[in-house]
């Protein structure tokens, strides 16, 4: 791994997210890896929570430093490229995108990713914090309708981490002509395809027509209009 990336392995924590926090606001300065076997308070965008089994999945957080020109706001999108290419390299199973930024598996969800920025008074950080149902395992009941694994048989976690922080740093530092926005593309299970999505509770309809460079969605809504949106505080389903 390429960029002295230091790794902290845990077994056991609340969330991998809330661990690197609170180890940039004591003062952290470098990068740094944690991967827990573990969390017990798994967090997801929008408030949800991530379910994170011990033993069967893949809980990691990646901290990396960035400065001023550096665009965040593609991050979580090159992120879910960098995830589904590395994933590739272990499963033959076809993994989609579902925008922003979840993987899923024949419409089943099986990796999440949460981005956040937190900062002290040297460095300011991005925290990319990803889950990945990776093993065999039972889903609770609430669960099991929308969520899946990838039953990989082999024990390879480490070799799996190790992919995925190549592909990213390659993505966020590497891809000078952003190349990524083509194969997520590629990826995408909304492209050309109706969807609802949901602002403040409010529910909306459109047709997915693009993706811009940063990774926002393009559609055309119910008044015909071109919109634009970003991934704030938007959920969206297809039709
Ligand atoms: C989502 O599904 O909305 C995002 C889920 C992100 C889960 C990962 S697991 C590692 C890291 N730590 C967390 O608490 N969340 C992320």
């Amino acid at each position: 791994m390429n960029k002295n990336i230091e790794k902290i392995i845990l077994e056991k924590v609340d969330s991998t997210n809330t661990y690197c926090k609170e180890l940039i606001r004591n003062g952290k300065t470098n990068d740094f890896l944690v991967i827990s076997n573990e969390q017990t308070a798994g967090r997801g965008r929008l408030g949800r929570s991530f379910y994170s089994p011990k033993d069967v999945g893949i809980y990691m957080s990646l901290a990396l430093r960035y400065d001023d020109d550096f665009n965040l706001v593609s991050v979580t999108t090159k992120t879910a490229l960098s995830v589904l290419e590395a994933l590739k390299e272990f499963t033959d199973k076809t993994l989609k995108i579902k925008w922003v930024n979840d993987l899923y598996l024949d419409n089943k969800k099986v990796c999440g990713i949460l981005t956040e920025g937190c900062y002290n008074d040297e460095s300011k950080f991005i925290i990319i914090g990803i889950g990945i149902n990776v093993f065999e395992t039972e889903f609770p009941d609430e669960l099991k309708e929308i969520a899946s694994t990838l039953n990989i048989k082999e024990n390879n976690k480490e070799k799996i981490v190790d992919r995925i922080v190549c592909h990213i740093l390659y993505y966020l530092f590497s891809d000078h002509n952003n190349e990524y926005i083509k194969k997520y593309k590629e990826h995408s299970n909304c492209l050309n395809k109706d969807i609802h999505y949901f602002k403040n509770d409010i529910k909306y309809f459109g047709h997915v027509i693009d993706f811009t460079e940063d990774g926002e969605l393009v559609l055309i809504n119910s008044e015909n209009k071109t919109i634009v949106l970003n991934s704030g505080e938007i959920s969206i389903k297809t039709v």
